[in-house]
């Protein structure tokens, strides 16, 4: 299993505080059967701000306490792009981390209402190859309230990646009950944790994966079958033959092979062939009562 959202790095932002409290998270992290994770901390036009270079000599020194403390954890680079107007020319200048160097890009909203342009942007962004990933979109205001909202963006390479935490309950019942919806309604690819810290905001991917597999896929959510733990569970897929050969059914298949294979835009698409992401009369208007 991997995990492609975290703060896990020391001292870059709101996540973890120190190397002591980065170790313990990565001990945790490993006791949960997580091979890899993708560090990814908060990126802005001002304020949370690196270069890859930084990002990356970071990493490698933190592999390396890893390495001889003997915790087995492979950590990649990343970043959690909070989105701002200048975000496609940054990108192009090499000025923007990605997922592992990949074209995906995990890109954050304001909470309380998405920037007039984002329609634009998402679609220059596509044009332009990249794959946007919106992180926990079961927590903004204008999903929260009307979950097709995400609909119109639930298309071409935008993908969806909520938190393992929302599914638990962990902040609250109405962000909970959101991150159901987009799965029923197949407009979810990806878990990650998001985690900041240990604790309330630690590492809950593998208690999110379970409750999803407990709650909906066993309960023949059909399109939900191939999904897509930390990275992606692969599953029972008609289009089995399609896969690299060395991916084995029912496996987690590594970060590498998910972005340098495009895999995610294989099976994202396919999964929308077959699935159809669905917008559905608004049901969820009866459980808001409205
Ligand atoms: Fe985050």
């Amino acid at each position: 299993m991997y995990d492609i959202h975290s703060h896990i790095l020391p001292a870059m932002d709101d996540g973890a505080r120190n190397l002591a409290e980065s170790i313990r998270i990565a001990e945790e992290t490993v006791k949960k059967g997580i091979k890899g994770i993708v560090a990814t901390p908060h990126f802005m036009e001002e304020g949370y701000r690196f270069a890859l270079p930084e990002l990356e000599e970071k990493i490698r020194q933190f592999q390396e306490v890893l390495k001889k403390r003997e915790i087995d954890l492979e950590i990649y680079p990343g970043a959690e792009v909070f989105i701002y107007p200048g975000l496609i020319r940054d990108l192009e200048e090499g000025l923007v981390p990605t997922i592992n160097k990949s074209s995906y890009l995990l890109l954050e909203f304001p909470m309380y209402g998405f920037p007039p342009y984002t329609g634009d942007l998402l679609y220059n962004l596509q044009v332009l190859g990249y794959k946007v990933i919106i992180a926990h979109p079961e927590r903004y205001r204008e999903v929260v309230e009307d979950p097709d909202f995400l609909y119109r963006f639930a298309r071409g390479s935008i993908y969806a990646q909520v938190n393992s935490s929302s599914l638990l309950g962990v902040l609250g019942e109405r962000v909970k009950r959101t991150a159901e919806i987009l799965f029923l309604h197949n407009m979810v690819q990806l878990i990650g944790s998001d985690l900041h810290s240990t604790g309330r905001r630690g590492q809950t991917l593998r208690e999110g994966v379970e409750r999803l597999e407990k709650n909906w896929i066993e309960k023949g959510q059909n399109c939900c079958s191939g999904i897509i733990g930390g990275s992606l569970r692969i599953r029972s897929w008609n289009a089995w033959n399609h896969f690299p050969t060395g991916v084995k059914e029912d496996s987690w298949i590594s970060l590498e092979s998910v972005f340098s294979h495009n895999l995610l835009t294989f099976v994202g698409n396919y999964y929308r062939i077959n699935c159809k992401v669905q917008s559905l009369n608004r049901p969820w208007r009866f459980l808001w009562g409205r």
